[in-house]
Formats: structure tokens, sequence, C-alpha cells
């Protein structure tokens, strides 16, 4: 057995993992993305694609999409947020089908005023049914530096991450009748718009336009590991995503079930940072909580908890946060 072999292989794998670093770093935003609307507020402060900022003004928000969906994987985006008093400022990112029935995967981050906490909504929408929005604070300022916003999306189940942690899963649930999102590719969408209507206190506290242009910095474009789907009514194309799934990290254990950390980092958002929670909204639901969520947050006991917020949604749609997106585009 040759000594040097080990020595050799070690640094084989060290080329490789650089290689798959610097493949990741050279990915541009234009690579991946494109300006769906805005483009007047878009900046590129880098001038190379690494970094894209996203303006509000009182004229427009603005926002970009991915070129192609995508059907499974990991995704994750960095993202700075607005900084200052960003009061009825919502900037999201999130990931949705436009095509037959309509699922949606959510982060939405609503502004305050200065020294307030920004809250991170997500909501997951399966076959066109949503309404279900939880609401956390984060355990640091999302506009100091830029953090890791990322989504895990596989045949089991849907993590919702923050630099890496969970602080929501969504796990398949058709043996309970919940409709799973398995089958539609998704784009990735995000964008900031003025949603001081509703997002602030239920829409007490208006935008304070002296502080415009209000500006969200996007980077870390090339860090998805996920299934591209050129052609979306292509079962070839769909079927390779099911082949690559099988065979990517993301779609294989321990992928496929939350781990013992995972669990206690769950709890210690639900403990400490939960602010609003579907599951504990019986009076949304006709008194009955919604079947998903016993299986959704796994260890900790969903009581109706008087500390939580009411829910403000005043009619909140897609078309809000996406004005590029018409109605006629979708079948609902
Ligand atoms: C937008 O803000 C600018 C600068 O504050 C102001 O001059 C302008 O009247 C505003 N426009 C609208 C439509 O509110
Ligand atoms: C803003 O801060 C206040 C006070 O801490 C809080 O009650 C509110 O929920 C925060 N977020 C929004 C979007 O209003
Ligand atoms: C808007 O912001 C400006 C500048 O910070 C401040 O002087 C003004 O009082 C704010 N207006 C409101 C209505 O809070
Ligand atoms: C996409 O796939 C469908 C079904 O196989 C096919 O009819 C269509 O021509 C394809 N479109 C493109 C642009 O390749």
């Amino acid at each position: 057995m040759n000594s040097k072999l080990p020595l050799l292989f070690l640094s084989l794998t060290a080329v490789l993992l650089m290689t798959a670093a610097a493949a990741a770093l050279t990915v541009t935003f234009w690579d991946v993305y494109y300006i769906t609307y805005g483009q007047s507020n878009v900046k590129y402060p880098s001038n190379n694609g690494r970094i894209v900022q996203l303006g509000l003004t009182n004229i427009t928000g603005s926002g970009f999409a991915s070129k192609i969906p995508y059907l499974f994987g990991r995704f994750s985006m960095r993202v700075k947020l607005v900084g200052g008093d960003s009061a009825g400022t919502v900037t999201s990112y999130y990931m949705a089908s436009t095509f037959k029935k309509w699922g949606e995967l959510d982060f939405e981050f609503l502004g305050n005023s200065t020294g307030q906490p920004t809250i991170l909504q997500t909501n997951v929408f399966s076959e066109g049914v949503g309404n279900r929005e939880q609401r956390i604070y984060l355990w640091f300022d999302p506009s100091a530096d830029y953090h890791e916003y990322g989504i895990l999306w596989n045949q089991a189940l849907i993590l919702f991450l923050v630099d890496g942690k969970v602080i929501r899963v969504f796990h398949k649930a058709t043996d309970l009748g919940i409709p799973y999102l398995d089958y539609q590719p998704m784009y990735i969408y995000s964008s900031i718009w003025n949603g001081d209507s509703w997002a602030t206190r239920g829409g007490q506290v208006k935008t304070n336009w002296t502080a415009q242009p209000f500006v969200a910095s996007y980077s870390g474009f090339g860090e998805n590991n996920a299934c591209g789907v050129k052609n979306s009514s292509s079962t070839t194309d769909l079927h390779a995503c099911y082949t690559k799934l099988y065979q990517s990290s993301y779609g294989q254990p321990p992928n496929l079930a939350l781990s013992q950390a995972q669990i206690s980092h769950l709890k210690f958002v639900h403990d400490k940072y939960l602010i609003y929670d579907y599951c504990t909204d019986l009076k949304r639901f006709g008194g009955v909580q919604p079947p998903e969520c016993g299986r959704n947050w796994p260890s900790v006991s969903i009581v109706v908890e008087p500390r939580l917020q009411e829910f403000h949604s005043h009619g909140l749609s897609i078309f809000d946060r996406s004005p590029h997106l018409s109605r006629d585009k979708l079948t609902l």
C-alpha cells in the first residue's frame, strides 16, 4: 500500500471542494435570476452580479425571480434587510408554482420602527390553500448583516431555515388529507413592497417615506442545490428531478426527518420567539386545529396561548407582493 495515497486522496478532495466553492462564487445574479419589476429601484453595487439591492420608493417596489422553476432541493439566499425606520415595508423571499394547483413557501419580513424588532412571517400554500401563517422574532438584528434564509424541500418534509437552523417544518401529511408540494416545480422570487395597509400592527403604522429608498441587499446566488426544470410540461424533465432527488443529499437521510438538535431548536423558537401561530388560532378554523399541526410542532404541547398576537391579513395575496403576476396566468 502506497503511503502517499491517503495524502493524494486528501488533496484531491480539497481541490474538489475548492472547485465547488469557487463554482458557487462565480455564479452571478444574472445566471439564475432576472428582474421582474421596479428596474429603476434595483442596484448592483459590486458590478459583478454578486450583490443585488432591491429598493422600495413611494413610486414602486422591485423584485426578481428565477429564470426556471425547481422541483426539490436545498435553496438559500443571503439577505440583509432594510435598516432604520422600516415600518410598513415588507421584504419577501419565497417559492411559488404558478401553474396547476398553486403552491407557495414564504418568508416575509415585516419592517418596524427604528429599534423595534422585525417580524418574520412564514406561510405554506398547498393546492391553493394557505392560512398557515406563523410569525416569529429573530434572535439577531436582520438589518445589521447578511443572514442565510433557506428552504429544504424533499419528498418527506419542507424546512424553513435561518442560518442553517430550522425555524419551521411542514411534513408530508397526505395521510391526514393535507396535499403535499411534490409534483409541481416552483420558481424562486424576492421582492420589496409597501405593506403598510396591514404589516405594522395591523396597518396602524404607515410607511414614512422620508427615509426612502428602503433597500434590501441580496447575495449568495450560487448556493442552491436543486433540480431545475427547463420544461414544466415535460414529464421527462419532472422524472429527472425525482431521480436526482433520490441521489442527492437533500433527498436522503439525515434530511428526511428532523434530528434531535433540530427538534430542540424548533422548541427553542417556539418557546422564545413565536408571536403568532395559526395552529393556536382556533377561531379561524371553526374551533378545530388544522390536522397537520400536531405533526409539525414535535415535542411541544400546542395550547392556545393568550400572549400570541391576533392575525391581521387584510386580504393580502400573492398579487400584492408580486405585482408582475397577473391573475389570468394562474389557474387556482
Ligand atoms: C414621493 O416622495 C417624493 C419625495 O419625498 C415626493 O416629492 C413625491 O411627492 C412623492 N410622490 C408620491 C406619489 O407620493
Ligand atoms: C414592531 O415592534 C412592536 C413593539 O416591540 C411590536 O409590538 C410589533 O409586533 C413589531 N412588528 C410589527 C410588524 O409591527
Ligand atoms: C418621518 O421620519 C422623519 C425623519 O426621521 C421624522 O422627522 C418624522 O417625524 C417622521 N414622520 C413620522 C410621521 O413619524
Ligand atoms: C415541453 O414539453 C412538452 C411535453 O413534452 C412539449 O410538447 C413541448 O414542445 C415542450 N416545450 C419546449 C419549449 O420544449
